[in-house]
């Protein structure tokens, strides 16, 4: 027999087309940031050929682009609500507590999350930590102005923290990201908001409480996983 090993880009696939199953006709959606949501901007090509009408908000000046592309109206200033968040992740435990922004887009991520009446995270398998978050860097988006005093504040709660690119590294808002490690984190909501707290952090990549559901593909197909129930 022939099994043939599905690839990192496949299950990606995969899981986004799960989602694209719940876009409906006059849907606003919250457009995510990576190469999993990629697979998803670009399959709503076909949806929107359809006669789909589709508006989004997005949480990435790269994704606006790529969704503006394939014929997503997408607002700059909308007022809500948004009916469908469809984001990736880069952990997620079983809890659906997420780690956010390898790709430094958590500050819109969270704003959209947070104003979303679903939120579907879609991921290849290798996201999915049964024993716990915490072994990606949780990024933590940050003001420019007197950084290092608020680098000093977050390692205090235990952490250690590294900007990116040497500092040079600079989001869509103008911020920094710094990655920290703080371990397994057996508390993710209350790591959350102590980190939050600090004054001159902008945002953490902790999103906790804020998922729906996940689709997560691997080699045996997609799984559905839901933290709450789907609001229509
Ligand atoms: C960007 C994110 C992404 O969702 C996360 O980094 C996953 O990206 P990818 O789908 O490329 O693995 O939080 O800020």
């Amino acid at each position: 027999m022939n099994f043939r090993t599905v690839t990192p880009e496949e299950m990606k696939k995969a899981a986004a087309l799960e989602a694209l199953k719940l876009v409906r006709d006059g849907m606003v959606l919250g457009i995510g940031t990576g190469s999993t949501v990629n697979f998803f901007i670009d399959a709503l090509k076909d949806l929107i050929a359809q006669g789909v009408r589709i508006r989004g908000v997005s949480t990435s000046f790269e994704s606006s682009e790529r969704a503006r592309a394939v014929g997503v109206n997408v607002e700059e200033d909308y007022t809500g609500p948004i009916d469908l968040d469809v984001d990736g992740a880069d952990e997620m435990d079983a809890s659906g507590n997420l780690v956010k922004g390898g790709g430094g887009a958590l500050l819109r991520e969270k704003i959209i999350a947070y104003n979303s009446k679903n939120v579907c995270i879609i991921a290849d398998e290798s996201k999915f930590k049964a024993n716990g978050i915490g072994t990606f860097r949780i990024p933590v988006e940050v003001l420019p102005y007197l950084s290092q005093m608020t680098r000093n504040q977050v390692e205090k709660i235990g952490g250690i923290c590294i900007f990116r690119d040497n500092g040079k590294y600079r989001t869509d808002n103008g911020n920094m990201v710094m990655d920290c490690d703080f371990g397994i984190i057996k508390n993710p909501a209350e790591m959350e908001n102590k980190i939050k707290m600090v004054p001159g952090v902008m945002e953490v990549g902790l999103f906790c409480g804020l998922a729906t559901l996940a689709f997560v593909a691997g080699q045996d197909g997609t799984r559905t996983i839901n933290f709450k129930n789907f609001s229509p």
